[in-house]
């Protein structure tokens, strides 16, 4: 019986199929699309702490009517993401506990402070330009609901880093004070954006049978070398440096050689060591705790209605 659902699932496979809720999977492939997919939406909802913390001194209205409607963004993908991780018979309160617990993962770049108003265009110029490297090749996930998710956070991310890229121009076109703001928050980020893409192929557990399965399009260090590439001519029309003194072209690998990561700090940040990993998780927990008598007052309500409909 399950060699005929195993046979099947591998023939859509690899005829580049979509897997849908109700199909048949194999448990494996379940369990990594929920690690991944529930640690996606943690990283959307844990993004939006970084650059809030700039809302309220945001440098004109403009400038943060726009950040308002970024950081709702990431609050609305963290959702759709959660919503696409239920429909593999997860539940919000288990993927939440995993979070608040310190058990599950989120992206590692949104432990870092935010020093300055500059480091909000650079989240934006840098950070969601890595998340959208990695989040185009998602669209073609096997997986169906993560990739429909995927195809509307890709449409609004690409609105996140335009906006950060434009406020950086206008911050390099200020005085010399600005102009260094902007360089010292690309200094801060940019081997932190690298490190987004996760460990080095050799040394990514998942990477192999994520791509087997059709998850994962392009390994880590190929969309790491594709985000490279993009990054260095605009960091040249914006008039920074990037903070790497081995980065250059590669004629004959068509492109760009840069130095090496530091690991060691990476997978301090990743298991829980990094300057705001606590508070972070201090501020979701609170916010949960926070919330829970709307909660209850929903589910009361829903009881109430279910009971009414009976009548
Ligand atoms: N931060 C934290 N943990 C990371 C990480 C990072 N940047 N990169 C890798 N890891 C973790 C993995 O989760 C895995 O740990 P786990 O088994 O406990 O989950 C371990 O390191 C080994 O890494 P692998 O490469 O083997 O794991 P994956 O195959 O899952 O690849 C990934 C890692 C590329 C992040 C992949 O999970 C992925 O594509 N996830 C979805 C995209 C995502 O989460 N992007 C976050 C971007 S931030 C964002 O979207 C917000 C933006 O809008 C501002």
């Amino acid at each position: 019986e399950d060699a005929a659902h195993q046979a099947r699932f591998d023939a859509r496979i690899d005829a580049d199929g979509r897997i849908e809720p109700r199909d048949w999977m194999p448990a494996a492939y379940r369990k990594t699309l929920v690690r991944q997919i529930s640690q996606h939406a943690h990283s959307e909802i844990v993004g939006m702490l970084p650059e809030g913390n700039w809302i309220s001194r945001a440098p004109s209205l403009k400038r943060k009517a726009i950040l308002l409607a970024k950081v709702q963004d990431e609050g609305g993908h963290g959702l759709y993401l959660y919503s696409a991780a239920e429909t593999l018979g997860t539940s919000r309160a288990e993927m939440l506990d995993g979070l608040h617990s310190g058990r599950a993962k989120y992206s590692s770049i949104f432990n870092y402070p935010t020093l300055s108003w500059a480091d909000v265009g650079v989240i934006g110029w840098l950070v969601d330009g890595a998340a959208i490297m990695n989040q185009i090749p998602l669209c073609r996930c096997s997986y169906g609901p993560y990739a429909r998710a995927m195809v509307r956070v890709c449409k609004e991310e690409s609105f996140h880093q335009r906006q950060g890229y434009e406020s950086l121009l206008v911050q390099m076109q200020g005085t010399q004070a600005q102009r260094d703001m902007v360089q010292d928050a690309v200094n801060r980020y940019w081997w932190k954006c690298l490190a987004m893409f996760g460990p080095p192929d050799a040394d990514s557990p998942h990477s192999g049978q994520a791509m087997r399965w059709g998850i994962k399009r392009f390994s880590n260090d190929d969309l790491r070398q594709k985000f490279v590439d993009a990054t260095v001519p605009q960091a040249r029309v914006l008039g920074v440096t990037l903070p790497d003194p081995d980065l250059k072209w590669n004629e004959a690998r068509g492109q760009h050689d840069y130095g090496a990561i530091d690991w060691d700090e990476f997978w301090q940040v990743v298991n829980g060591h990094g300057p705001m990993n606590r508070e972070r998780l201090a501020t979701r927990v609170k916010a949960h705790e926070d919330g829970a008598w709307v909660r209850e007052a929903a589910a009361a309500h829903a009881v109430k209605q279910a009971q009414r409909n009976l009548k």
